[in-house]
């Protein structure tokens, strides 16, 4: 008896026709993929073309000419196609899932950072339901931690109970998902209040809404603070979903977002042994606007230099967004108590923190890491558990 096996509509070939520059491939599933001939002799996935062994690319684009042209374009069984190139004639055999899963005209480009992306949030959706973890089950069962990584990924922050009171333990957090940044800081930084503090952070007054180090290039994109102790009265700890607040900026005024998408301004942090100095965007988008990256920190924005008949109307975008950030139905506000730990995209959220009392001791380990690294390792935990 013969056993047929059901081939998926979305990767089985209904026609194949295809002119000197391009592919055009009916699909099963009445969907169709136009591929021009460049594309295709460029993403060969032949031995020649492609390392078997670690799939990275071996020819150069200089390697192909631009007069390329399709000479004839075969279906090979059921699952694979041969395109032949002129000049040359050299053919090449793709598998059809490849190449629905890499057709451009059907597929968008890989895309897990921005906004489009994430779950926008603002007071009411968390208020009485932060993305929490306690870290006792973050350190020794992987879903759990996949799960603390997924809330960093969606919400751009989670919050991790039960961490040891011990000095340094932010850096085992670290040790999970990536290698801990370090700068002029060290690998470390104590935020404590201490006199004549070269930061305002290492005060005991309130701080505004901000980023992390806008001043450095690349920044630091991933932010951890470790509470150690926290005994004073106020010190409350306040995040706004920066995502969230450009969306809403664009939904106000298109114009005041695209003035702080397209003009770059100044950061600097200066002390006896340090002085760094970026440019940025308050608000970053990608290709495809889509929003990527906030950058916000009033103590920190350096001289600001724009053309002079921009600078009343930047303003004006600069405060209506510092104004969207301070409203309170975007602030999430929660008390960092000893054992918790603040594990945040300090691309996308912005902290801050209320004044607190100089009775009593308020002592957070703060170190940096990067997002590379904690998506990689997000990545490998998901894939590991679909068994792909
Ligand atoms: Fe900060």
């Amino acid at each position: 008896m013969v056993t047929s096996i059901a081939s998926d509509p979305a990767t089985t070939i209904d026609s194949l026709s295809h002119t000197a520059d391009e592919l055009t491939i009916r699909w099963a599933d009445e969907q169709t993929s136009h591929l021009s001939a460049l594309w295709l002799r460029d993403h060969c996935q032949m031995p020649a073309s492609r390392n078997p062994n670690n799939g990275q690319r071996l020819l150069n684009i200089t390697d192909i000419p631009l007069t390329l042209s399709i000479a004839t374009a075969t279906r090979v069984g059921n699952d694979r196609l041969t395109v032949v190139f002129e000049p040359g004639g050299y053919a090449s055999t793709y598998d059809t899932c490849w190449i629905r899963g890499n057709c451009y005209t059907l597929n968008n480009a890989y895309d897990d950072r921005s906004a489009k992306h994430k779950r926008l949030w603002k007071k009411n959706d968390l208020a009485s339901d932060l993305p929490t973890v306690a870290y006792p089950q973050f350190a020794h069962d992987l879903d759990d931690e996949t799960r603390a990584l997924r809330y960093v990924a969606e919400y751009g922050f989670c919050v991790l109970t039960d961490v040891p009171c011990n000095s340094r333990q932010v850096l085992n957090i670290i040790a999970h998902f990536g290698h801990p940044r370090i700068t002029n800081y060290g690998d470390i930084f104590e935020v404590k209040t201490v006199v004549d503090p070269n930061n305002l952070a290492y005060s005991n007054l309130g701080l505004g809404c901000h980023t992390d180090n806008p001043y450095r290039n690349p920044i630091p994109t991933v932010q951890l603070l470790h509470c150690l102790s926290n005994s004073t009265h106020g010190g409350d700890s306040i995040l706004v979903d920066g995502f969230r607040a450009a969306t809403v900026l664009r939904e106000e005024s298109p114009t005041h977002f695209q003035l702080l998408v397209g003009n770059w301004v100044s950061f600097r942090f200066s002390d006896d042994t340090a002085d760094l100095r970026s440019r940025g965007p308050m608000i970053e988008v990608d290709d495809l606007s889509n929003i990527i990256a906030v950058r916000f920190n009033n103590r920190s924005i350096s001289s600001i230099q724009l053309p002079h008949e921009r600078m009343a109307a930047y303003y004006e975008a600069y405060r209506h967004f510092a104004e969207i950030l301070e409203r309170e139905d975007l602030k999430v506000t929660f008390k960092l108590e000893p054992g918790h730990l603040l594990l945040f995209d300090n691309t996308r959220v912005l902290h801050a923190r209320t004044a607190f009392s100089s009775d009593g001791k308020r002592h957070l380990q703060g170190a940096y890491a990067d997002l590379d690294s904690l998506y990689s390792r997000l990545l490998v935990l998901e894939r590991s558990k679909v068994g792909v």
